[in-house]
């Protein structure tokens, strides 16, 4: 079994590896979630990277060749560092991809008014990675951040659907907004975010587009596996997936569930032994 790996810091990866399971449904997947240490929107540069690494190493040792961090805030504050730093180093062979790149080279085709705005978690917002990105392949785009701290927590409660979430998710629009009027493109840059997609399309003019990112996160890697041959023939086709949490399995089964359809079996492993 040679599994794509796929990382995030607790659940909402679930909603990047939906998508990719139903573009590509014959490959074997492993699912990590450090539940245990989530969320990573509030934590430092630093901290963010060590964890994400431990957990790039420990998907190595499960036998991936390729991992996609389907969490931004990991793709924001580690990938760039340990694909230049540390790959070269574990296996050069090996490949950690993200979820920015993806989303940020469809932007082009998408805005109108060359004004987008990027909704995410504190630490995404504070990395500036979405502008970075975006000004090398656009430069022409003006970009403006909005972090969304109580998001994650309203998905996670569930809360999300429910009328108190009005408040924070228009409050949110509205600084955005405020910061830039002509923005016509918001990118939902968050795991979680997908589930908010209705409460946010109400307080928005149809004239703004909403950009959710698994599908582009999964087109992307079918055309990476197309692109790399040497990759594409690594990794095993079965139709299999397994689910591994740092936090206890009836949790993350119970939660997980808000996420993906369909049943889930997850295993626990300890951030002891993922962390050696
Ligand atoms: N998965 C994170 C992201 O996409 C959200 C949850 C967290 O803060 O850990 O940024």
């Amino acid at each position: 079994m040679q599994p794509i790996g796929i990382f995030d810091s607790g659940y909402g990866g679930l909603t990047i590896l939906d998508k990719i399971r139903r573009q590509l449904p014959e490959y074997d997947y492993l699912y990590l979630g450090d539940n245990a240490r989530s969320p990573y929107g509030s934590r430092s540069f630093e901290v963010v990277y060590e964890f994400t690494l431990q957990a790039v190493k420990w998907l190595f040792k499960q036998n991936c060749r390729l991992v996609v961090l389907g969490c931004n805030t990991a793709s924001a504050k580690a990938l760039r560092t340990i694909q230049q730093n540390d790959l070269p180093k574990i296996d050069f062979q090996r490949r950690v991809l993200g979820v920015i790149r993806p989303t940020v080279e469809c932007i082009g085709k998408i805005t109108q008014s060359r004004h987008v705005g990027i909704l995410g978690t504190p630490g995404t917002i504070a990395s500036g990675s979405y502008p970075l990105e975006i000004e090398k392949l656009f430069p022409d785009i003006t970009v403006t951040g909005e972090a969304c701290p109580l998001w994650v927590p309203l998905v996670e409660n569930n809360e999300h659907n429910k009328p108190g979430a009005d408040y924070y998710v228009k409050q949110h629009l509205e600084n955005i907004l405020e910061k830039d009027s002509q923005i016509d493109t918001l990118i939902l840059a968050c795991t979680h975010y997908p589930l908010l997609e209705k409460k946010i399309r109400k307080f928005l003019s149809e004239s703004v587009r909403l950009v959710s990112q698994g599908q582009l996160v999964a087109e992307s890697l079918e055309d990476y596996l197309h692109r790399h041959p040497e990759m594409d023939e690594k990794c095993s086709r079965n139709g299999t997936c397994r689910f591994y949490t740092t936090e206890s399995e009836e949790k993350f089964t119970t939660m997980a569930s808000l996420f993906l359809k369909g049943e889930i079996n997850a295993e626990r492993i300890s951030v002891d032994t993922f962390s050696n």
